[in-house]
């Protein structure tokens, strides 16, 4: 990146690895960039010498990684003059739409599951004036019902069935390289329609095939700063490991789930539209796919907000609930760099949290002994 000027986004910065024109009208809210955290509680608790990191996704502009998505997606639907957008979504693909749609002035339709998405979700949906159309089915009947209307109507699907999609979530593997200065030893993410885990992949084999050789030329505008301007970097890829919730594992059970259930709605997928792509992702890596719990789920999301104080959605937390499982049976070995996505935040899905909350609310008198009283009983010792 040019440090000389204002960060606009992930495009503007990986433009020469992006399909966009000098002309084309880029339409950005600043995504990317977000900060790769090191765990420092949560390891020494584990027994375990591990490098554990968290991309925290959720501090995109709408709170989750579909705004890398988005930003190519609407940018090139502008760009071939779309007028309108349309997606089925568990929550976060739609709150991305409509504020990306919002941005650009096109029109924006989301097809969401009935009550099945997150409060903080549907929120977003209707202030950025998407139109909601909520339907008595899951999200993969609201997918095939937007594939069937797209072929009827001038609308353009921005699922991540679009190509873009997955060119602009790539560039969290440049970031996660650039970070590093290498590619980590094990990639975890929540997985649900398996486009994430695809789109990084890509950008981890395009980082490691353009490494190496003399591609600082190739990359102009980052003057020398992005990932690929540094022939020295490791030229390795990191094992993709996919987790996903246990009633909602088509991955694991080898075929198409039709009732999924979960806590984390956000991966409430049963008919995942990469299915072919993340199976070649798994076997290229070397990596797996593996479930957790609802209970592991809400209790990595806990843990990660009490001893680390980063909050995230349920889903998100499938990635750290699966790693430390991992790491705790030594699947994933001493020694390691371990990055995993946090793909939303957690203020999406504010019911949840506030219902596995064990805290005490102390309600008292507005009066100075009352309060004191509460600090003095809840001292640390
Ligand atoms: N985590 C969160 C928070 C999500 O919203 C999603 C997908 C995933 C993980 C899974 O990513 O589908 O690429 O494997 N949400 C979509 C949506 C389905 O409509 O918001 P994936």
């Amino acid at each position: 990146m040019n440090h000389t000027s204002r960060y606009t986004g992930l495009i503007e910065k990986y433009r020469d690895r992006l399909p966009v024109k000098k002309e084309t009208r880029l339409i950005s809210l600043g995504e990317g960039a977000t900060p790769l955290i090191r765990l420092q509680n949560i390891p020494r608790t584990l027994g375990k010498q591990v490098e554990l990191y968290v991309k925290y996704e959720g501090l995109n502009p709408t709170g989750s990684f579909k705004d890398r998505g988005m930003t190519m997606a609407v940018t090139k639907a502008v760009e071939d003059d779309s007028r309108a957008i349309i997606c089925a979504s568990t929550g976060n693909t739609s709150a991305a739409a409509a504020a990306y749609a919002a941005r650009a002035g096109i029109a924006c339709f989301v097809v969401i599951p009935d009550g099945k998405i997150a409060q903080g979700k549907l929120a977003q949906a209707m202030i950025h004036g998407a139109v909601v159309i909520q339907i008595q089915g899951n999200f993969d009947a609201g997918m095939a019902l937007v594939k069937q209307v797209a072929d009827e109507a001038p609308v353009t699907i921005v699922n991540s069935i679009n190509p873009y999609r997955l060119q602009g979530q790539k560039t969290a593997a440049f970031e996660i390289i650039e970070d590093l200065g290498v590619a980590p030893d094990f990639h975890c993410l929540p997985v649900g329609n398996a486009g994430n885990i695809t789109a990084h992949w890509i950008g981890y084999c395009e980082y490691s095939s353009a490494s190496g050789k003399n591609v600082t030329a190739a990359c102009t505008f980052c003057q020398g700063q992005c990932a690929f301007a540094n022939g020295a970097v490791s030229k390795s890829r990191p094992k993709m490991v996919g987790y996903q919730a246990a009633g909602a594992a088509p991955f694991l059970r080898g075929a198409m789930v039709d009732n999924p259930e979960t806590v984390a709605t956000a991966i409430r997928i049963g008919h995942p539209q990469s299915w072919d792509q993340a199976w070649k992702v798994k076997e290229e890596s070397g990596g797996w796919f593996a479930e957790c719990t609802d209970d592991e789920i809400l209790t990595a999301q806990k843990l990660l907000a009490e001893k680390e104080g980063v909050f995230c959605e349920p889903a998100s937390a499938t990635s750290l609930a699966g790693a430390l499982r991992d790491i705790k049976t030594g699947r994933i070995p001493e020694a390691s760099r371990v990055v995993c996505t946090l793909t939303g935040h957690g203020l999406k899905d504010p019911d949840t949290a506030i219902k596995q909350s064990t805290g005490p609310l102390h309600k008292v008198r507005a009066e100075l002994g009352a309060v004191k009283k509460v600090i003095f009983d809840n001292m640390p010792r």
